[in-house]
Protein backbone atom coordinates (compact mmCIF):
# COMPACT_ATOMS: atom_id res chain seq x y z
CA UNK A 1 0.00 0.00 0.00
CA UNK A 2 1.26 3.48 -1.09
CA UNK A 3 1.61 6.11 2.12
CA UNK A 4 1.31 10.08 1.14
CA UNK A 5 4.35 11.67 2.40
CA UNK A 6 2.67 13.53 4.78
CA UNK A 7 0.94 10.51 6.86
CA UNK A 8 2.13 9.56 10.00
CA UNK A 9 2.10 6.07 11.27
CA UNK A 10 -0.18 6.13 15.01
CA UNK A 11 1.30 4.01 17.43
CA UNK A 12 0.35 2.59 20.78
CA UNK A 13 2.74 1.60 23.67
CA UNK A 14 1.27 -1.01 26.40
CA UNK A 15 3.45 -0.92 29.51
CA UNK A 16 3.27 -2.75 32.51
CA UNK A 17 2.21 -1.78 36.22
CA UNK A 18 6.12 -0.85 37.00
CA UNK A 19 7.38 -0.40 33.50
CA UNK A 20 10.11 2.55 34.40
CA UNK A 21 9.62 3.47 30.59
CA UNK A 22 12.59 4.00 29.23
CA UNK A 23 11.88 2.27 26.08
CA UNK A 24 8.57 4.09 25.68
CA UNK A 25 10.93 7.37 25.71
CA UNK A 26 13.55 6.01 23.27
CA UNK A 27 11.17 5.14 21.02
CA UNK A 28 9.58 8.86 21.27
CA UNK A 29 13.06 10.12 21.25
CA UNK A 30 13.85 8.59 18.48
CA UNK A 31 10.88 9.01 16.48
CA UNK A 32 11.47 12.68 16.91
CA UNK A 33 15.16 13.16 16.14
CA UNK A 34 15.21 11.41 12.59
CA UNK A 35 11.79 13.13 12.33
CA UNK A 36 10.15 9.65 11.35
CA UNK A 37 6.44 9.54 10.16
CA UNK A 38 5.79 7.81 13.62
CA UNK A 39 4.08 9.40 16.86
CA UNK A 40 3.14 7.89 20.09
CA UNK A 41 -0.30 8.19 20.51
CA UNK A 42 -0.92 6.62 23.55
CA UNK A 43 -0.09 4.75 26.06
CA UNK A 44 -1.09 2.31 28.44
CA UNK A 45 -0.37 1.59 31.90
CA UNK A 46 -1.51 -0.97 34.67
CA UNK A 47 -1.38 1.19 37.43
CA UNK A 48 -2.00 4.79 38.56
CA UNK A 49 1.61 5.01 40.16
CA UNK A 50 3.66 3.43 37.43
CA UNK A 51 6.56 5.61 36.91
CA UNK A 52 5.35 5.27 33.15
CA UNK A 53 2.42 7.67 34.11
CA UNK A 54 4.75 10.54 34.85
CA UNK A 55 6.98 9.80 32.08
CA UNK A 56 4.12 10.09 29.46
CA UNK A 57 2.65 13.58 31.17
CA UNK A 58 6.27 15.29 30.76
CA UNK A 59 6.00 13.93 27.00
CA UNK A 60 2.48 15.06 26.76
CA UNK A 61 1.25 11.29 25.78
CA UNK A 62 -2.06 10.14 26.54
CA UNK A 63 -1.70 7.22 29.15
CA UNK A 64 -4.86 5.39 29.83
CA UNK A 65 -4.59 3.05 33.07
CA UNK A 66 -5.94 -0.53 31.99
CA UNK A 67 -5.53 -2.92 34.13
CA UNK A 68 -4.93 -6.40 32.25
CA UNK A 69 -5.76 -8.37 35.12
CA UNK A 70 -9.39 -8.57 33.72
CA UNK A 71 -8.00 -9.81 30.08
CA UNK A 72 -12.02 -9.72 28.36
CA UNK A 73 -12.21 -6.00 29.26
CA UNK A 74 -9.08 -4.86 29.15
CA UNK A 75 -8.94 -5.67 25.47
CA UNK A 76 -12.15 -4.69 24.96
CA UNK A 77 -10.77 -1.26 25.81
CA UNK A 78 -7.57 -1.63 24.40
CA UNK A 79 -9.30 -2.11 20.97
CA UNK A 80 -11.62 0.50 20.59
CA UNK A 81 -8.73 2.91 21.74
CA UNK A 82 -7.18 1.52 18.97
CA UNK A 83 -10.08 1.91 16.46
CA UNK A 84 -11.06 5.28 17.79
CA UNK A 85 -7.12 6.42 17.37
CA UNK A 86 -7.08 4.65 14.35
CA UNK A 87 -3.51 2.77 15.69
CA UNK A 88 -1.56 1.30 12.82
CA UNK A 89 0.86 -0.82 15.30
CA UNK A 90 1.08 -1.54 19.04
CA UNK A 91 4.31 -2.10 20.75
CA UNK A 92 4.69 -3.44 23.89
CA UNK A 93 7.28 -2.36 26.02
CA UNK A 94 7.26 -4.14 29.25
CA UNK A 95 4.27 -5.33 29.19
CA UNK A 96 4.07 -8.45 31.05
CA UNK A 97 0.80 -10.43 30.20
CA UNK A 98 -0.20 -12.33 26.91
CA UNK A 99 -3.04 -10.90 24.59
CA UNK A 100 -5.28 -13.92 23.37
CA UNK A 101 -5.69 -14.53 19.49
CA UNK A 102 -9.33 -13.19 19.66
CA UNK A 103 -7.74 -9.65 20.49
CA UNK A 104 -4.72 -10.01 17.83
CA UNK A 105 -7.60 -10.99 15.13
CA UNK A 106 -9.91 -8.50 15.88
CA UNK A 107 -7.56 -5.63 16.48
CA UNK A 108 -6.29 -6.42 12.56
CA UNK A 109 -2.75 -4.40 13.55
CA UNK A 110 0.87 -5.85 13.99
CA UNK A 111 1.58 -6.47 17.76
CA UNK A 112 5.39 -5.92 18.50
CA UNK A 113 7.20 -6.81 21.42
CA UNK A 114 10.91 -6.51 22.85
CA UNK A 115 12.48 -9.13 24.55
CA UNK A 116 16.19 -8.53 26.41
CA UNK A 117 17.73 -11.66 25.52
CA UNK A 118 18.51 -13.39 22.03
CA UNK A 119 15.03 -15.55 21.30
CA UNK A 120 14.43 -18.19 20.88
CA UNK A 121 17.11 -18.66 23.93
CA UNK A 122 15.97 -16.90 27.62
CA UNK A 123 11.96 -16.58 26.43
CA UNK A 124 8.89 -17.78 27.59
CA UNK A 125 6.97 -18.07 30.61
CA UNK A 126 8.93 -16.99 33.72
CA UNK A 127 11.70 -15.34 31.79
CA UNK A 128 11.48 -11.67 32.28
CA UNK A 129 12.95 -8.58 34.42
CA UNK A 130 16.12 -10.03 35.99
CA UNK A 131 14.79 -13.12 36.07
CA UNK A 132 16.31 -13.36 32.34
CA UNK A 133 19.74 -11.77 32.93
CA UNK A 134 20.33 -14.11 36.10
CA UNK A 135 19.74 -17.05 33.73
CA UNK A 136 21.95 -15.84 31.22
CA UNK A 137 24.66 -14.87 33.67
CA UNK A 138 24.58 -18.64 35.72
CA UNK A 139 24.98 -20.44 32.14
CA UNK A 140 27.79 -17.99 31.41
CA UNK A 141 27.01 -16.88 27.90
CA UNK A 142 29.61 -14.65 26.14
CA UNK A 143 26.69 -12.58 24.48
CA UNK A 144 23.49 -11.64 25.29
CA UNK A 145 21.13 -9.51 23.55
CA UNK A 146 18.01 -7.57 22.38
CA UNK A 147 15.02 -9.05 20.01
CA UNK A 148 11.94 -7.38 18.50
CA UNK A 149 9.57 -9.75 17.47
CA UNK A 150 5.67 -10.15 16.26
CA UNK A 151 3.31 -11.14 19.01
CA UNK A 152 1.05 -14.10 19.49
CA UNK A 153 -0.32 -15.73 22.12
CA UNK A 154 2.58 -17.74 23.05
CA UNK A 155 4.70 -15.95 25.54
CA UNK A 156 7.69 -14.51 23.73
CA UNK A 157 7.16 -16.30 20.99
CA UNK A 158 6.36 -14.80 17.53
CA UNK A 159 7.95 -13.91 14.28
CA UNK A 160 11.86 -12.29 14.93
CA UNK A 161 12.20 -8.79 13.54
CA UNK A 162 15.37 -7.82 14.62
CA UNK A 163 18.02 -8.52 17.11
CA UNK A 164 21.18 -7.23 18.27
CA UNK A 165 23.82 -9.15 19.75
CA UNK A 166 25.98 -7.87 22.53
CA UNK A 167 29.27 -9.28 23.68
CA UNK A 168 28.70 -9.17 27.91
CA UNK A 169 31.36 -11.64 28.45
CA UNK A 170 33.16 -8.83 30.36
CA UNK A 171 29.54 -8.30 32.73
CA UNK A 172 30.18 -8.91 36.76
CA UNK A 173 26.84 -9.37 37.38
CA UNK A 174 23.13 -10.25 35.79
CA UNK A 175 22.73 -6.42 36.43
CA UNK A 176 25.33 -5.63 34.91
CA UNK A 177 24.31 -7.82 31.48
CA UNK A 178 21.00 -5.97 32.40
CA UNK A 179 22.21 -2.38 31.74
CA UNK A 180 24.27 -3.53 28.32
CA UNK A 181 21.30 -5.00 26.75
CA UNK A 182 18.59 -2.20 27.86
CA UNK A 183 21.07 0.03 25.72
CA UNK A 184 20.61 -2.24 22.97
CA UNK A 185 16.92 -2.28 23.12
CA UNK A 186 16.86 1.38 22.83
CA UNK A 187 18.90 1.03 19.46
CA UNK A 188 16.66 -1.28 17.74
CA UNK A 189 13.55 -0.67 18.44
CA UNK A 190 12.57 2.36 16.67
CA UNK A 191 14.19 1.33 13.50
CA UNK A 192 12.39 -2.43 13.35
CA UNK A 193 9.03 -0.62 13.82
CA UNK A 194 9.79 2.07 11.30
CA UNK A 195 11.38 -0.82 8.63
CA UNK A 196 8.13 -3.24 10.00
CA UNK A 197 5.88 -0.60 8.76
CA UNK A 198 7.70 0.85 5.57
CA UNK A 199 7.73 -2.75 4.24
CA UNK A 200 4.06 -3.50 5.43
CA UNK A 201 2.88 -0.94 3.52
CA UNK A 202 5.16 -0.82 0.68
C1 LIG B 1 12.68 -4.19 28.89
O1 LIG B 1 13.84 -4.85 29.32
C2 LIG B 1 11.98 -4.99 27.81
O2 LIG B 1 12.86 -5.74 27.03
C3 LIG B 1 11.12 -5.92 28.62
O3 LIG B 1 10.68 -5.15 29.69
C4 LIG B 1 11.63 -4.13 29.97
C5 LIG B 1 10.91 -2.81 29.99
O4 LIG B 1 11.77 -1.78 30.41
N1 LIG B 1 10.07 -6.50 27.82
P1 LIG B 1 11.33 -0.26 30.30
O5 LIG B 1 10.09 -0.08 31.13
O6 LIG B 1 11.07 0.04 28.86
O7 LIG B 1 12.48 0.51 30.83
Amino acid sequence: MARAASETWKIAVLTSGHGRGSNLLALHQAFARHNWPLRISFATASGATAPVVRLCAELHIPCHILNPRCQEAFEARLLELCREGRIDLIALAGFMKLLSSAFLDQAGIPVLNIHPALLPQYGGAGMYGLRVHEAVFAAEERFSGATVHLVDPLYDHGKIIAQEKVDISDCPSPEAIAARVLEAEHQIYAPAILSYLSQKFR
